[in-house]
């Protein structure tokens, strides 16, 4: 029997929205949706680290269904660690999940496989979701490595993750080459790659390859969102720019 994925659209607005700003994107965003959407779509926003605790009191006073997401999160619980923010933090305001792996953590703050595995495994113990991101660079999709980057990219970062927790992980495929380039993949190719993923994860962890809910990130928006959405293997979409306008990114979570 084929497994009925719920569908996930989350908005990474990555360093953009003073609180103010943002306590104003997600009330627009609330106004446009209703409750035939977020029973249709799970929906979450991933704020940066000075705008959750806002977000988090306006989802909370207005009963708004909007899952609250971070962006990144340290591995250990406290200690000295000079400006990062602890998974204890992001579980007690509420934070659902976490962007772990995303590839402007890994090129551009140099997040090792290593690292990105500490994280997932830190999220997981304090009961919140990974949204684990994999991807391949330009140079590595013309050498014809995206199935084994990916591959690898999935086998570290799930690394002694306790089994039970597999099937309700949710993962990104993230080509680094369609992130804020608006050059947004095929979406043919991209189910592609993400049949190989659920294949990774199936060897890895058998019986939860088509369970893990696997997103589609990279260039996507409104005019776009229903081509991956048709795609039998896309269970939804990591949205980075389009996200940051609350109207646009309405238009994204209603995209049937
Ligand atoms: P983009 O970013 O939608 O702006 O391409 C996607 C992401 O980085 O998650």
């Amino acid at each position: 029997m084929a497994v009925k994925r719920r569908p996930i659209i989350a908005g990474n607005w990555k360093m953009n929205l003073t609180h103010l700003e943002a306590i104003q994107v997600v009330q627009k965003l609330s106004y446009s949706l209703d409750k035939k959407d977020y029973d249709a779509t799970e929906v979450v926003v991933c704020p940066p680290f000075t705008a959750l605790r806002s977000i988090q009191t306006v989802l909370e006073a207005d009963r708004i269904p909007i899952r609250l997401g971070a962006q990144n999160c340290h591995w250990e619980e406290a200690g000295a660690f000079t400006g990062e923010v602890s998974p204890t933090m992001l579980a007690k305001l509420q934070v659902t999940y976490v962007i772990c792996g995303h590839s402007e953590r890994r090129h551009v703050f140099g997040e090792d496989y290593a690292t990105v595995n500490r994280k997932v495994l830190a999220v997981i113990a304090h009961g919140m979701t990974p949204i684990l991101c994999v991807g391949e660079t330009v140079e590595q999709r013309d050498a014809g490595e995206t199935e084994s980057v990916v591959r690898s990219q999935l086998s570290a970062g799930l690394q002694k993750v306790d089994a039970a927790a597999v099937p309700t992980l949710v993962v990104a495929y993230e080509p680094v080459w369609a992130i804020g380039t608006g050059r947004n993949a095929e979406p043919t190719d991209a189910n592609e790659v993400i049949a190989h993923i659920r294949a990774e994860v199936d060897s890895l962890f058998p019986g939860s390859g088509e369970e893990v809910r696997v997103q589609y990130g990279g260039s996507v928006k409104s005019g776009n969102i229903a081509s991956f959405m048709e795609q039998p293997g896309i269970d939804g979409a990591l949205v980075g720019g389009a996200s940051l306008d609350p109207e646009e990114f309405a238009r994204i979570v209603r995209y049937r």
